[in-house]
């Protein structure tokens, strides 16, 4: 792989490191423009994320010589200026260049040629990744997963998407945009569906191959809520529970009880978060809903307002999505001015219901909810320890009811259709369908539709992939099957998952694939807790040299353990996923560890321990070795 590699771009180096503002002075233009900035948000502290983005937006980041001024506007202190910046991969206080092309390193992408790309922007540019031009006008960094799998290799140049990367299309984007630094300008054939929107324009494709009743078949808009209001939220919360909804972010709660819990807490204000962070290597599913289902989303979220008593929604948006805000914010201000938010939602006395758009900035752990509570409180995305959970005290330590875009979605057709009606679809654990972002080695990569309870073996006859060896199911952090396993079935009870699946064929090394996965949770941990942050770079190390033919038998146990260990020891759902790759190759392609583990030309084990192995005789007998123990 050429060049640097950190999907923590802010904190590589840079060709303009150590400068500050233009002129190197703290100027009085700058300094105006970050207190009208500051005014706008309404000098509040918890809007310090959005405050930051738009410093950076105006001068091209965010120079540390104004953070005790971004601090005193903000009514904060400056090291929690400090910590936001230096979190977030998007962040960044050193100038980079005008364009900052981000490239995903991705296991997906280098499968399909992304190390070529990176090697012809790096020829074309006459830098590596990690570096600035001299003249400033372009930076170079990769990225982890930007919600792209099924369209790769995928890079961002600045907010604009570019997708299905060739080498040969490289030198093309570099001379348009010396022409033209605006990346929107390589933009010259739009995508299908709403992506050829005027306020998306974007080439990406929704590539849905598989449409079901529940999500991406016909949609009475508006429907759900009008239902919704003719109830009072008790029997809301009822129907919800009925219909046997469970999160489809990954961990399945019931909707309808988290719902209930948030309700019944006490407190004055009560939120409805929306959690469209989409992370997952390998997860585009939301991407998708963004784009096509965006009302039935904020209708979901209305009706999950109006059930629990909340008056403000935030939709938490990542960065690699800020493409999709202006169309988001178009559709939000239709509903205000249809009466459909605001004071008295859709006429309903006493249900004032307003959401507001909270932009993330690079961190897959804030996908954890209450890592995305600290996000959108203005802080690190650092997670929080639970109970109590967000439900009890969540967003300003107050009830908060966090689901994923697709479980609002749902909410919205159950308050359609009604309970009974989603309840008969799936499987007796997991109602209703699942949309699944298929990527990786087949034939038909892109989104389905399915009833829960689809085994995968019939899933990798229709996205064709017939020849699979494995299947990643649930991203990174869930697990890897072999061919064995293919007839067991998407759902709660047998193969969760958030939706991201990804397919390997034959040919693909599987370690290769298991050393990305755990560079991706090295790279993404939040440095917490020492079992993730040190337990992680460990196994890594380990596997490498199991990679480089030094491994030996015991190996596969200390890795066992120590993932077990990072599991159980570490303090959110990253840690205690993160060893799941090695975990999960190694109960279920244990001839692909083997074929590496070494025995040298003695046909002794290197790290065989004499005086351990005697141990167990030794307390037996009451004897000790006159040779060993000598
Ligand atoms: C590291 C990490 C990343 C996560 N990323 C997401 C995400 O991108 N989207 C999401 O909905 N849930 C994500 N989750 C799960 C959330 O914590 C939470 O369970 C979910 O948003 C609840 O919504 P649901 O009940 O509708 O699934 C993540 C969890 C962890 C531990
Ligand atoms: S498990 Fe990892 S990501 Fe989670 S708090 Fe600990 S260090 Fe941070
Ligand atoms: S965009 Fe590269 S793996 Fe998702």
């Amino acid at each position: 792989m050429p060049g640097m590699k950190t999907n923590h771009a802010s904190r590589d180096s840079s060709n303009n490191a150590g400068d500050c503002c233009a002129s190197g002075v703290v100027s009085a233009q700058n300094e105006n423009k970050i207190k009208e900035i500051c005014r706008e948000f309404g000098n509040d502290r918890s809007r310090l994320m959005d405050m930051v983005r738009a410093i950076q937006s105006a001068i091209g980041y965010v120079p540390p010589e104004y953070y005790d001024l971004i601090a005193r506007e903000a009514q904060t202190h400056r090291v929690e200026v400090q910590s936001v910046v230096s979190f977030y991969a998007f962040l960044s206080d050193r100038k980079k260049g005008t364009v900052i092309i981000r490239l995903c390193n991705d296991i997906i992408d280098r499968f399909k040629g992304a190390d070529a790309v990176a090697a012809a922007f790096e020829r074309e540019l006459g830098i590596s990744f990690g570096q600035t031009t001299d003249d400033g006008h372009f930076t170079l960094e990769w990225t982890a997963c930007i919600g792209m799998s099924d369209q790769a290799p995928a890079a961002l140049a600045n907010d604009t998407v570019l997708t299905n990367l060739t080498p040969e299309k490289v030198p093309d984007i570099i001379r348009a945009l010396r022409e033209n630094p605006d990346p929107q300008s390589l933009v010259t054939e739009c995508g299908d569906g709403n992506n050829a929107h005027e306020l998306i324009r974007a080439m990406v494709n929704n590539n849905i191959c598989k449409r079901d009743e529940v999500l991406l078949g016909e949609y009475n808009p508006g429907a759900g809520l009008k239902n919704a209001l003719s109830k009072t939220p008790e029997e809301v919360i009822d129907e919800m529970k009925r219909s046997g909804l469970r999160g489809r972010g990954g961990a399945g709660f019931l909707a309808g009880l988290k719902w209930e819990f948030t309700r019944n807490a006490p407190g004055e204000n009560k939120f409805v978060l929306c959690n469209a962070d989409e992370g997952e290597p390998g997860t585009f599913k939301d991407r998708v809903l963004l784009t096509e289902r965006a009302d039935m989303m904020f209708e979901g979220m209305k009706i999950a307002a109006y059930a629990i008593g909340a008056e403000t929604g935030i939709v938490y948006l990542r960065a690699e999505y800020a493409y999709l805000r202006p169309f988001l914010e178009d559709t939000l201000k239709k509903r205000r001015d249809a009466g459909l938010m605001g004071i008295s939602v859709a006429g309903k006395e006493g249900f004032d219901f307003d959401i507001r758009i909270q932009m993330g900035a690079g961190a897959y752990v804030c996908g954890e909810e209450s890592s995305l509570i600290s996000s959108c409180e203005g802080t690190r995305g650092d997670p929080a320890d639970r109970p109590p959970f967000p439900a009890i005290a969540g967003y300003k330590v107050s009830p908060t009811a966090v689901n994923n875009v697709e479980t609002y979605c749902c909410a919205a057709r159950i308050m359609d259709k009604g309970p009974e009606w989603f309840a008969a679809i799936g499987t007796e654990k997991s109602a209703g369908t699942k949309l699944l972002s298929i990527s990786g080695d087949c034939e038909r990569p892109g989104i389905y539709e399915l009833p829960f309870g689809v085994k995968v073996s019939e899933l990798l006859e229709m996205v064709g992939a017939p020849d699979a060896m494995a299947v990643q199911i649930g991203g990174p952090s869930g697990q890897m099957i072999d061919c064995s396993r293919f007839g067991r079935a998407i759902s709660f009870e047998d193969l969760p998952t958030g939706g991201s699946i990804i397919i390997f064929g034959q040919d693909r090394d599987l370690l290769e694939v298991v050393d990305a996965f755990m560079e991706f949770f090295v790279d993404e941990s939040c440095g917490y807790c020492v079992p993730c942050r040190v337990g992680n770079v460990l196994l890594r190390t380990r596997l490498q040299q199991i990679r480089d033919g030094k491994g030996v038998i015991e190996d596969l146990e200390y890795l066992t353990k120590l993932g077990k260990c990072t599991k159980r020891m570490s303090r959110c759902g990253l840690g205690q996923t993160s060893p799941n790759p090695i975990l999960s190759t190694i109960e279920n392609f244990r001839p692909v560890y083997n074929a590496l583990l070494r025995r040298d030309q003695t046909g002794f084990q290197k790290s065989f321990n004499i005086l351990h192995a005697i141990e167990d005789a030794s307390e037996l007998t009451g004897r000790r070795s006159v040779i060993f123990h000598a």
